[in-house]
């Protein structure tokens, strides 16, 4: 096989895990024998100072073309001010617009040894498995009117919310089929108690639920759901959710599995490359972290479990996409851990020393 991989580092720490990435997919294509053309682009604040625009015509363009993309991080506080003209976020907003990726798939699965990394009680973790599928194209994150206005002599900021049936009805599917190749149960979590857009969900989801007789479902107010999420992670399969609670609740999930440096996404829409398979975005879920970007001590994990999603998704190769799983399971067996995960008086290997262990745990099966 002799796909095009697009690689888009973007800014902070996202260069230095998707440069992990990049190695885990040399390492795959090596021990597998495939051919992966991998290029780089510009995204983010790395392409508003290169170019003035978080997403050049041309990064977009080969994205289009390509059979799958890797994705770091965008955003920083070089770019922060907030009377800035463009933003990174941008590049990321108009990507996942421009190649209509409306689903975002986060899978939540603690490994076994970093029970003790998280700030939960390790007895409410073992059996924790669940799929957060965020709407990602609509919602307030993409509504119009957004913008900023004179009322009764001072200014007023306008963000809109809105949804379709049409886009609710297309994520809710999506959500269902997955459940029923998993634990067969849907979690819908809207504010139908306040908002109008999330009653349209509920109802819509509602719906469609009518047609998966055998999936178990429920619904959920956000706010419950972030508690529950808490006290009883374990009892969540898939989580449909909007694009705004869908952003907040996966942080908050993050930190089930230790670190939300740990997590992997997927974004997938209708459009397919040349394998037949969904043209897909593949991100880590931790952002840029500028913290400590620059140290070149990035958990590279979040991104190394992304590009077992793109082997899986976008390539069909699921016998490689395990062998990278069960490579990052094994790592931390070994007692592996970067900076995040390590607890008090564990060392700690920097991203460079946990992505060979992980390549090395490749070669070795
Ligand atoms: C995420 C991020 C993005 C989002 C930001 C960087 C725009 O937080 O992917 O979760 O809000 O979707
Ligand atoms: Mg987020």
């Amino acid at each position: 096989m002799n796909p095009t991989i697009i690689l888009l580092p973007g800014d902070g720490i996202g260069s230095e895990v998707v440069a992990a990435g990049q190695e885990v997919l040399e390492a795959v294509a090596d021990i597998f024998d495939h051919t992966f053309k991998m290029e780089t682009h510009l995204v983010g604040g790395a392409a508003i100072d290169a170019e003035g625009d978080p997403l050049p015509e041309e990064t977009l363009a080969a994205c289009r073309q390509a059979d799958a993309i890797l994705l770091g991080a965008v955003g920083g506080p070089k770019w922060d001010d907030p009377t800035a003209p463009v933003r990174p976020e941008q590049g990321l907003l108009g990507l996942r617009k421009g190649l209509e990726l409306f689903a975002n798939l986060r899978p939540v699965k603690p490994h076994a040894e970093l029970l003790s990394a998280s700030p939960l009680r390790p007895d409410l973790l073992p059996e924790v498995d669940l799929l957060v599928v965020r709407e990602l194209t609509g919602g307030i994150y993409f509504g119009r009117p957004r913008e900023r206005r004179q009322v009764n002599g001072e200014t007023q900021a306008v963000d809109t919310m809105a949804y379709t049936e049409s886009e609710v009805r297309r994520i809710a599917h999506l959500a269902f089929q997955l459940a029923g190749e998993r634990r067969g149960k849907v979690t819908s979590v809207d504010k139908a108690n306040v908002l109008e857009t999330s009653r349209l969900w509920r109802q819509t989801v509602t719906q469609v639920a009518e047609e998966y007789p055998q999936i178990e479902f429920e619904t959920l107010l956000v706010d419950a759901a972030t508690m529950h999420l808490i006290t009883r992670p374990a009892t969540f399969d898939v989580m449909v959710t909007t694009n705004m609670f869908g952003d907040i609740l996966t942080d908050e999930a993050s930190v089930l599995t230790g670190s939300m440096g740990n997590l992997p996404s997927a974004s997938l829409g209708e459009s397919r490359n040349r394998h037949g398979n969904p043209r897909g975005m593949y991100e880590p879920i931790h952002g840029s972290a500028p913290d400590i970007a620059g140290k070149r001590i990035a958990n590279p994990i979040g991104t190394i479990l992304s590009v077992a999603m793109l082997l899986r998704h976008s390539l069909g190769l699921e016998q490689e996409a395990r062998a990278v799983e069960s490579a990052v399971g094994e790592t931390l067996k070994a007692g592996c851990r970067t900076g995040d995960l390590a607890t008090p008086g564990e060392s700690a290997l920097n991203t460079a020393e946990m992505t060979k262990e992980i390549v090395r745990g490749m070669s070795d099966e």
